[in-house]
Formats: C-alpha cells, structure tokens, sequence
C-alpha cells in the first residue's frame, strides 16, 4: 500500500492529487488514505495538504545506501569498499565482526541508525533514524602502539576540517574526541585497536555526528549539551554529501599523519582546539588535576599547567572547561 501510494504521489508530482482521486485509485477508504499519508510524514516524506485540492509530494526523506556514498566520491581508498546497514547494533561491533586479513584498508561500515551505538569508556551513544550519521573506517597503519592514540586527534582534525568547511560554522575540538559547536556536542569519536605482539593490525574509527536532529529530538538531558548542524544552521544538510566530505578530509589528514608524522596534525589541531589556553579540569578515575591547558605535544599527548607551574602529560582521562567563577562545563551529549 504505501509503494503504491508513493508509486501515485510521484507520478504526480507537479499536481495536487486528491484524497477521493487515491481512494478511487488505490481501492480504498480516504480515511485509510489519510492515515498512510501520516506515515510517509512520519518516515520524513514532507507532504502538502491542501482543502479541496488534496496532497503533494515535496520531498523523500534522504536515503543512505551504498551507491549513492561512492557515486563520484573522490577518494582512493576510504569509503571505496563501504557496507551499508539501515539499522545496526553498532558499527563499531560490525566493523569489527567483519574484519579479516584481507579487509581493504579504508573499509567504511556505515548505518542510518545504531540501536547500540557507544562512546568512550562504552557510555550509550544516541544515533537516531534518518538524522545521524554513524560510521566506522577500518584502516592498516604502519605505526607503533605508542602512537595509536594520535589517530583520534587527526580524526577530531579531520571532521573540524570538513564540518567547517560545508557548513561554515565555528567548530572546536574538545580533547580528545568531541567534536563542538557554539559549546554544544556535534560529534564523537571512539578509536579501538586490535595489536598482536605488539605488532598494530587494524585501527577502526567510529565517528557520529549529529546532522538533521531537531532540539526536542535529543532527550531532554541532553538538550542543552548536544547539538546538530541543523539546529545551528537553521537547516537541512544532505548526509550523504556530508558522509564523502568528511572520507575526503580524513583520507587527507591521515595520509599527511603518515607520511610526514604528527607535527602538522598538530598545529591543526591547535588551532581548532576550543580550550586552548585556557583553565580546565582533566578527570583521570578519581583523580582531578585542574590547571591550564598548554596544548599537546610532538607526540598528541595533553599538556597541562597546574597552579604550582608543573607540567603534567595527560594521556587518557575527561577534560571539562573551567568557566569563570569555578563553573565546570560537564560535556558528555549524547551519552546518557
Ligand atoms: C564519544 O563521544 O564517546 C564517542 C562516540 C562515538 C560514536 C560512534 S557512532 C559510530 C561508531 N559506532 C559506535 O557504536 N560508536 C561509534
């Protein structure tokens, strides 16, 4: 029924059709009409009512699938073997599933909902139908253990890059995976490795990213933390055209990170850095050191000032910024 529905409604896309017209049409009641309509709506297909002259189709909602992310994505390697799931687990268990010896390097698992997405230290992450974008890049490094945690940041640089340049807007990182816009949450990153003697096999990069979501679809918790594109710009973004500018970038900066090292990553990163020079509080277990933040090092490791003038190399841990009076910005969206 509502193939057939939308079968009419395209085929008379540039009239009005009427609900007695699809009645006739479709072999049955106006008010079944009525209720199928409200279920496109519901599913993202925007429909105009008009009294006496009936419905038209604007707009489908934007699908995801798999041709449309590689038709002309302009990459060598990331995204050019992608799976493509409606609705998964989580990605990152996919990616991870899926994983074999001949994995192609720059394998992307993408999904248009995760029923389990999470984050860091496996906090839930939200990824809701249709709004998000969900994806995790299997890739190969050729690097030591030590530096595996830089992947994250060239990632954080990585989508800064590509969100601000299609959309404009002022993006920072927060150390070391979220991703910020105007002091809410857009997007998170969560890396994992699999090693065998100390030997890196493969490295998958989950990323989500907030794109279509309207405010009150966020949980209320979240409401004042997390934020999409949408809510900032005012409007629609296409995922797909966003999905292949973000492989652009990240096959970029990952490529530079390998060639040349983290030296570059690094004054990229500092410069979408949002904390950058500023008092905040790292939260290591039970462990708080609060001091000013210098930057990251050679290596991506943090670099914090405490009050005594010491330097403190921060590896892992949560960073809150320290607003003026002592006010701490305790940012987890998206994570209940
Ligand atoms: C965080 O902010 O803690 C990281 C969030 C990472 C979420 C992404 S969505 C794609 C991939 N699949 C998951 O289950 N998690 C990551």
């Amino acid at each position: 029924m509502k193939h057939d529905l939308l079968h009419v409604l395209t085929e008379m896309k540039d009239d009005f059709v009427s609900g007695q017209q699809l009645s006739d049409r479709l072999g049955v009641s106006r008010t079944a009409i009525w209720k199928h309509m409200e279920n496109l709506r519901q599913e993202g297909y925007v429909i105009e009512a008009v009294p006496r002259k009936g419905y038209q189709l604007k707009r489908r909602p934007e699908t995801l699938s798999e041709a449309e992310i590689k038709a002309g994505l302009p990459t060598r390697k990331i995204g050019q073997t992608t799976i493509y799931k409606k609705s998964v687990h989580s990605t990152q268990t996919l990616a991870k599933e899926t994983y074999r010896e001949g994995t192609p390097h720059g394998t992307t698992v993408v999904a248009s909902e995760q029923t389990g997405g999470r984050g860091r230290m496996e906090r839930p992450w939200q990824s809701p139908e249709n709004t998000s974008i969900s994806v995790s890049i299997i890739v190969k490094p050729d690097i030591s253990l030590r530096e595996a945690p830089q992947l994250t940041l060239v990632t954080a640089v990585a989508i800064s890059d590509a969100l601000e340049t299609i959309s404009k807007l002022p993006v920072q990182i927060k150390w070391p995976n979220d991703i910020y816009i105007n002091d809410c949450k857009v997007a998170g990153i969560l890396t994992e490795m699999q090693a065998e003697s100390d030997q890196m096999q493969m490295m998958v990069v989950g990323i989500g990213l907030n794109i279509n979501q309207k405010k009150e679809q966020f949980p209320a918790d979240l409401q004042n933390k997390a934020t999409s594109l949408y809510i900032e710009s005012g409007q629609e973004w296409s995922r797909t055209q966003i999905l292949q500018a973000l492989f652009v970038s990240f096959e970029q900066w990952y490529d530079l990170w390998i060639k040349e090292g983290f030296t570059q990553i690094r004054k990229m990163w500092e410069h979408y850095a949002g904390a950058y020079n500023q008092p905040v509080k790292v939260i290591q277990g039970n462990d708080t050191i609060v001091g000013h933040m210098l930057g990251i090092n050679n290596e991506g490791v943090l670099q914090l000032q405490d009050q005594n003038g010491q330097v403190h190399l921060i590896y892992s841990g949560d960073l809150g910024l320290l607003r003026r009076g002592g006010h701490q910005s305790e940012h987890m969206p998206n994570e209940k």
